[in-house]
Formats: structure tokens, sequence, C-alpha cells
């Protein structure tokens, strides 16, 4: 089999790490693995390669949207993780969330706004978020907070349209879905914003599993992380990202996003809740293996 890693996205760092990891899992679960740094060649790596499976370890762009898995439905190749649908548009978080809106999921108010208006004055009240509306790992996030006089001031290699979203103080809680199950709810505690070096250092942050939050709450998370995998039609892994303004109570629940390829690195959170469930990385990938499809 074939694991894809590294890619061409701006997750690229983190997705040489998952597939580093996926790899190892996998030769330990007994299976024969090439590991391809999916560059704009990677449909003559496949070609020559020739695998009965393919694992895809890529995340962001490219990788996460479709893309790739449109490559692989051509080449009847099965891969694990979601479909062509399902990837692009959980990759684009504004369609995202109009399905979430649609299931009647909680969503904080966010729409796209060009470079010119966010750097013209607030886009909206603050405090609010500037992000990529196709990213992953808090690349390229501005955060506004409440009372800022001046707005986000973007360097020019940042994109043309952004998302602006209203900013959810609170906790940061996270569910995983394996096949039709929820995993557990992890209460993700960083010092500060959960910022790519939050997700990525060791001890960057701390994750508390199952969370420590009132059973109602984490009941609706795994409620509305399932509801969340299906109306988006993902497959074997997803995971979906919450923040929970705990002043507010059950109103205070919103959903942010969910990613169709979680991270596997050793600071991951899906993993980790797979662990709490029992099923060890090496049982992890092995199940996405033998659900792969085309
Ligand atoms: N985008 C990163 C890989 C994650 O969601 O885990
Ligand atoms: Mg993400």
């Amino acid at each position: 089999m074939a694991v894809l890693k590294g890619g061409v996205s701006a997750e690229r760092e983190v997705s040489l790490v998952s597939g580093r990891e996926c790899a190892r899992a996998l030769r330990h679960a007994g299976y024969d693995v090439a590991e391809i740094d999916a560059g704009h060649d990677v449909a003559a790596a496949l070609d020559a390669a020739r695998p009965d499976v393919v694992f895809n370890a890529l995340h962001g762009r490219w990788g996460e949207d479709g893309c790739v898995q449109g490559l692989l439905e051509w080449l009847r190749l099965p891969y694990t993780h979601s479909g062509v649908l399902a990837s692009a548009l959980a990759m684009d978080k504004i369609r995202a969330k109009a399905v979430y809106a649609a299931e009647g999921l909680p969503v904080a108010e966010g729409r796209l706004a060009s470079r010119a208006e966010i750097e013209a004055g607030h886009p909206m009240a603050p405090p609010y978020v500037v992000k990529p509306y196709n990213e992953g790992s808090s690349v390229g996030v501005h955060i506004v907070l409440e009372g800022a006089n001046a707005p986000v001031r973007l360097s020019p290699d940042e994109p043309e349209t952004l998302m602006v979203e209203a900013y959810v103080p609170g906790r940061e809680l996270t569910v995983a879905v394996l096949g039709e199950r929820t995993l557990a709810v992890t209460d993700i505690i960083a010092e500060g914003w959960y910022d790519y070096h939050a997700k990525y250092a060791t001890g960057g942050s701390r994750h508390v599993v199952p969370a420590a939050v009132p059973d109602a709450i984490a009941e609706a998370c795994r409620a509305h992380a399932l509801a969340a995998h299906r109306a988006l039609g993902c497959r074997g892994l997803s995971r979906t990202d919450f923040r929970w303004d705990e002043a507010r109570g059950a109103e205070g629940l919103v959903l942010l996003e969910t990613n169709t390829q979680p991270g596997m690195t050793p600071t991951s959170l899906a993993p980790e809740q797979a662990a709490h469930c029992g099923m060890d990385f090496p049982a992890l990938c092995a199940w996405l293996v033998e659900d792969a499809s085309c």
C-alpha cells in the first residue's frame, strides 16, 4: 500500500509527520508500505507504485479538499477517509457552514470578505476572526479582540478573499467520528490561543480526555459531530471542532469546522481519542485501510 504525505499545502510539514507516523504504524501492523511525498508528479508516482490501497495522510489544499480524491477515483485506487464531495465541502468553511445550518447545527456568524473590506474597517463588530476559508492548522488566523480599534493588516501573500467569523470565547472541544461512532470529547487547554505552535509542539497544549464538561454539553458535542459527519457525507475518520462559551450554558456551544483528514501526529487529537477507546495507533490506521474504497 502507499501512504500519501507532505503535499503542497501550507500544512505540508504537519502532513510529513502524520504520514511518517501512519507508515510506521502500518508496517507494525504487517502492511507492505511505500511512502509517497505528493508533489505535482503524484499521478506518475502512484502509477509506478501500483498500490492496492492508498492511505491519505495529506492535510490542507489539494490533499484534503477533493483534488487528490478525484485523482484516486480516476485511477480506480481505493483510498482512506472521505471522498471528493465531502472533502471539498468540509474544506470550504463557508459552504460547510451552510450545510451545518441546514441541519440545525449551531454555527458562528461568518461570511467571505475581500482584503480591501477587511483592511478598510471592521467587517463586523469585534471580537471576530479573519482566516483563510480553505486552510487548516490555524495557518493565517487573525483574532481581532473586543475593543480593538485597528482592523487587521494583511501581508501581501495572504489571499484576496478571506473568511470573517464572529469570535466565540471559551473552551475548545473536539470530537472524532470513526465509522458511525463518536470516539470521545477532548477539552484542549492551551495557554492563550490554540495556534500552530500549541497544536504541534510537544507540551504546547494539554488535552483532557474525556473532557470535564457537563454531560449535556458532551452529549451535544457528540451528536453534533456525528450529524456534521453525516451531513457532509464523510467516510472513515473525521474530527469536528467546537468552541463552548461556558457562561452561556448550552446556548454557548458552536460548531467551528469538520476536518476530513484530521492530524495523525504524536500530538494529534483523533489518535488520542481512539487510544482512550482502547484502539491503539496501528489498529486505527489498519481500520482506515480496511475501510478504504473508491
Ligand atoms: N488540520 C489539522 C491537520 C487537523 O485538523 O488536525
Ligand atoms: Mg482544520
